[in-house]
């Protein structure tokens, strides 16, 4: 029998935002994203001022992409808004139905879940709350406070990700600002048709 001390364990340094190990660190620039706005007109504004700034970030821990294995990571959505909607992650489905979870642990946010046939469900996220992505559901992570919104996730390896979808059609819904509140509303860019 061998027992060996490895990256079995992950650190989360819930100070600087830092998870340690991870195979993967991600920025994402407003440049990046600025289509996946329903304003992009106001994402035009922002960057034609010489600023591109890190909407989110994240980390990832791998072990293996292969069935029975999980994947790790923690997001740091940084706050912002372009016109009146809020930061937020591309957001994705999966390729198999997998599920996912996000644990708030810092700032506030909202997880929005949208089922294949257009249904939309939202979960909003404080530190010590739990949000649950059903199989087959698409998600978006949103930071709809003044701070940064920080969470933990984990998922099957194996789920993959189709950001096409997303990328074409957005969601059903969007999450703005509406007299300093957080307020759901209809996307008005969205088509549930597929022509
Ligand atoms: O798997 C997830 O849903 C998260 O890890 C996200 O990948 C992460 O928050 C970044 O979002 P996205 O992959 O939509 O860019
Ligand atoms: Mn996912």
């Amino acid at each position: 029998v061998s027992s060996e001390s490895s990256s079995r364990a992950i650190t989360l340094d819930l100070k600087n935002f830092v998870m340690t190990p991870a195979t993967r660190k991600r920025e994402v620039r407003l440049s990046e994203l600025k289509d996946y706005f329903s304003d992009p007109e106001a994402a035009d504004k922002i960057l034609s001022s010489g600023r591109d700034p890190v909407v989110y970030e994240y980390y990832e821990y791998v072990v293996e992409e292969s069935a029975g294995h999980l994947s790790l990571g923690l997001t740091i959505i940084y706050p912002g808004k372009v016109g009146k909607e809020y930061f937020m992650t591309r957001g994705h489905f999966h390729l198999k139905p997998a599920a996912e979870f996000y644990y708030g642990i810092r700032g506030r946010g909202m997880l929005l879940i949208q089922s294949e046939d257009g249904r939309v469900e939202y979960v909003e996220l404080r530190p010590g709350v739990i949000g649950y992505v059903p199989p087959g559901w698409g998600h978006r992570t949103i930071n709809t406070g003044r701070a940064m919104f920080v969470f933990f996730f984990a998922y099957p390896s194996d789920a993959g990700h189709d950001y096409g979808i997303v990328k074409e059609k957005g969601f059903a819904k969007i999450v703005i600002e509406e007299k300093g509140r957080p307020k759901v509303v209809d996307n008005p860019k969205y088509t549930s048709s597929t022509i």
